[in-house]
């Protein structure tokens, strides 16, 4: 049996909020494998954003233990983070967050001035269908073309982990399903470890595994024998 790429072990999140502890995430244990997609389902408050953001280095557990590649995470300092962020791990967000006055291959260009090795930003580009749209702004592409954009950005800087957090909560279905398509397709060639927080079952019949949580708790985790291949997309 594998190491793990990333293991997890009675992973805690706890709140202080005056006299009230919030648990957002109790005691999940689990392992992410490499190259494996793994969805993440769960009601509104049930610890998704929480248990992806520690994934990410971008918030501590109150408890429990992680490892990237056999080093722990959970003791880790702020500048250890920092470097696990920026050469490990790719984010992909609900709202794209790219930067307005950048152009698009600007964009992707500007996330791979600190990676220590990353991939074509003009290549990955064309990956994601927008060659010709590289000298165009954010504002004058649609939602799923900004989105494109941003999971270009996310590989460019040639992460392990892919995680994102209802990419397409923003998209209508139609592009929801297509940019879901594109994000299987791309991780795929790219042999990635993807992440994916959605309420879209479209992708969970694409996962590997399926991650349940609830009020905090890692129910279940589920998996797919025969994950279905990602349909070639067309724009
Ligand atoms: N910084 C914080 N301080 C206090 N409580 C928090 C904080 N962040 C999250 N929580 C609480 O932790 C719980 C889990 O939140 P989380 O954002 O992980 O849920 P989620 O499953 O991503 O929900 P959604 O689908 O609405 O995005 C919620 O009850 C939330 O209010
Ligand atoms: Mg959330």
């Amino acid at each position: 049996m594998s190491e793990g790429l990333l293991v997890a072990n009675n992973l805690s999140k706890f709140y202080q909020m005056g006299e009230v502890t919030v648990k957002a995430l109790k005691e999940a244990s689990f392992r992410l494998e490499e190259g494996e997609l793994v969805v993440v389902l769960g009601p509104s408050g049930s610890g998704k954003s929480t248990l992806l953001n520690i994934i990410g280095g971008m918030d501590r557990p109150t408890g429990g233990e992680l490892f990237y590649r056999g080093k722990s995470l959970h003791r880790a300092g702020a500048k250890e983070l920092t470097v696990y962020r920026r050469h490990h791990i790719g984010f992909v967000f609900q709202f794209y967050n790219l930067m307005p006055n950048l152009t698009a291959l600007e964009n992707i260009q500007l996330s791979v001035q600190i990676a220590s090795d990353p991939l074509s930003p003009t290549e990955l580009l064309a990956k994601v269908g927008l060659a010709d749209r590289a000298d165009h702004f954010p504002s004058q592409l649609s939602g799923g073309e900004q989105q494109r954009v941003a999971l270009a950005r996310a590989l460019a800087k040639n992460p392990r982990i892919l995680l994102c957090d209802e990419p397409t909560g923003a998209l209508d279905y139609g592009t929801s399903i297509q940019v879901l398509q594109l994000l299987k397709e791309t991780c795929e060639t790219y042999g990635k470890t993807v992440v994916i927080i959605t309420h879209n079952t479209a992708i969970a019949q694409m996962a590997h595994r399926i991650f349940y949580l609830k009020d905090g708790i890692l129910e279940r985790i589920e998996e797919n024998q025969t994950p279905l291949p990602p349909e070639k997309v067309t724009w």
